[in-house]
Formats: structure tokens, C-alpha cells, sequence
């Protein structure tokens, strides 16, 4: 398929649904802290997208069954919330969610510590966001999609951490995951151009420990197999003839 390049009228659309996504979770991270169950959050974070006019395209997509993805601590992506995964103080959560608007997908996701977290988390998490900045520097039309894969990849290898391979950022717009691929790790090709119209969803995510990763048997959730921290920066982001516009920032 190609990648999709959006009309005017497309881009004020995704721009709405971003802002809302973003809305929705700076509401969900003033949720987030000791004693809250991840079913909770899932439960607000649906409830305020909704309260949007809003549908959360992840329920349901492939058969996932919640709204919002909870990732804590060594789960990387798609964790299902539960009423008995309890928040500790001292975890770290990877919060995951998308919206459909007016035909138009949004996609984020940010990682954020529970309480006073170590400072070895701390980095993590701080880094995991750096390598997403990185990356959008290299977010410009006449460059290639790779140059933002090279970028991520650079700027995580200082510091030893495992870069998952597994799973990739995607192009959004009508559909939630539309190409291109968007690996996080540098490549050897250079990939398609990018234009002015792309909207992509670039989001590293990083392990303190080894890359590696495995399904738990729900088939959904995605740990490190070392049982080591995982963090998450995801944004939706448009192609402009310029700097990048980063459309799911709060
Ligand atoms: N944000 C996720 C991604 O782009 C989508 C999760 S789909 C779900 O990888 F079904 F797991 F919710
Ligand atoms: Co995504």
C-alpha cells in the first residue's frame, strides 16, 4: 500500500482527534499513582473519550480487549487492564491509547513513574522520550523515513539499553496502523521519501536490559524477556514542508 498523504481538510481532521487524544491523557496521568488499579485507568480513559464524542480504536482491534493499553514495569506494550493489578508505589506505567475522530485516528503513548520511582527508571523513561525528539529532528519532507529509525537508534545507543525490534511505529489516518513500518533501530536502506501530508505514529520503545521480548500466554501483553524495565514515547506526527508538527503533544 502507499502512504497515505493527507488533503487539508484530512490534516485539520487528525489535528482535532490528536488534540482530544492529548486531552484525554493529561486527564489519565493525574490518575496515575499508588493504589490505583490499571482497570481504573483503562475505565477513565474510555470513559473521557467518549465524553469526546469519541470512539477508542483499540477495543476490539484484533480482538484486543480493552481501551486503553497498562503496560507496567518489565510489560513493554498491549497490557490488559485488570482490577487486580494494583499500582505500586515505585512501578512504572506505559499508558497506550487511540481515538477515532470523525473517521481519523489518533495514537499515543508515554510512560510515567508511580510515586518516587528509581533514578535508574527515571532515565529510562526520560530517555526513551530524548530518542523520540531525536528522531522527529530527521522528520523533515526530501529526507527518508530511515533517517528517523537511525536517529532513534543513535541516540539509545549510548546508553546500552535494548531496543525492541519486535513491534514498529505506522503511518495512521483512516486506519490506526497504515504504512509505512517505522522501526526504531537503524536500518541499512533508506526507505520511502517523506512528504508534506504523512502522518505517522513514531514510537520508541526501550529496555533497560536486553531487546529482546515475548507474549504472555493472553496473547496480547509484550514483556522483556530478561524481566527488565520497559518504556514507551509514542506521538502522532505530521510531515510538513518544514519542522514536523508533533499533533499529540500537551
Ligand atoms: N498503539 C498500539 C500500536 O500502535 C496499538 C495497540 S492496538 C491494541 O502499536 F489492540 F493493542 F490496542
Ligand atoms: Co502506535
Amino acid at each position: 500500500m502507499a502512504i497515505s498523504v493527507k488533503s487539508q481538510r484530512e490534516i485539520a481532521l487528525m489535528r482535532e482527534s490528536c488534540r482530544l487524544l492529548a486531552d484525554v491523557f493529561q486527564n489519565m496521568e493525574k490518575a496515575v499513582r499508588p493504589g490505583i488499579s490499571t482497570m481504573e485507568i483503562n475505565d477513565l480513559g474510555e470513559k473521557l473519550i467518549r465524553a469526546h464524542g469519541c470512539v477508542p480504536n483499540f477495543l476490539h482491534y484484533n480482538g484486543y480487549p480493552a481501551s486503553i493499553c497498562v503496560s507496567v514495569n518489565e510489560e513493554v506494550v498491549h497490557g490488559i487492564p485488570r482490577k487486580d493489578h494494583i499500582l505500586q508505589e515505585g512501578d512504572i506505567v506505559s499508558l497506550d491509547a487511540g481515538l477515532i475522530y470523525h473517521g481519523y485516528h489518533s495514537d499515543m503513548a508515554r510512560t510515567f513513574g508511580v510515586g518516587v520511582v528509581s533514578r535508574e527508571a527515571e532515565l529510562l523513561i526520560e530517555r526513551t522520550k530524548q530518542s523520540f525528539f531525536d528522531g522527529i529532528k530527521m522528520a523533515k519532507a526530501g529526507n527518508y523515513l530511515y533517517d528517523i529509525s537511525n536517529a532513534i537508534d543513535a541516540s539509545i545507543r549510548p546508553y546500552g539499553y535494548g531496543i525492541v525490534r519486535d513491534l514498529v511505529g505506522h503511518g495512521i489516518g483512516t486506519r490506526l496502523h497504515e504504512d509505512p513500518q517505522i522501526p526504531n533501530f537503524a536500518q541499512k536502506r533508506r526507505g520511502p521519501k517523506l512528504q508534506p501530508g504523512m502522518t505517522l505514529a513514531i514510537e520508541p520503545m526501550i529496555n533497560m536490559g536486553r531487546a529482546d521480548v515475548e507474549w504472555l500466554d493472553d496473547d496480547w501483553t509484550v514483556v522483556s524477556e530478561d524481566g527488565s524495565l520497559s518504556a514507551h514515547y509514542e506521538n502522532t506526527v505530521l510531515i510538513t514542508e518544514g519542522e514536523p508538527e508533533i499533533l499529540t503533544l500537551y
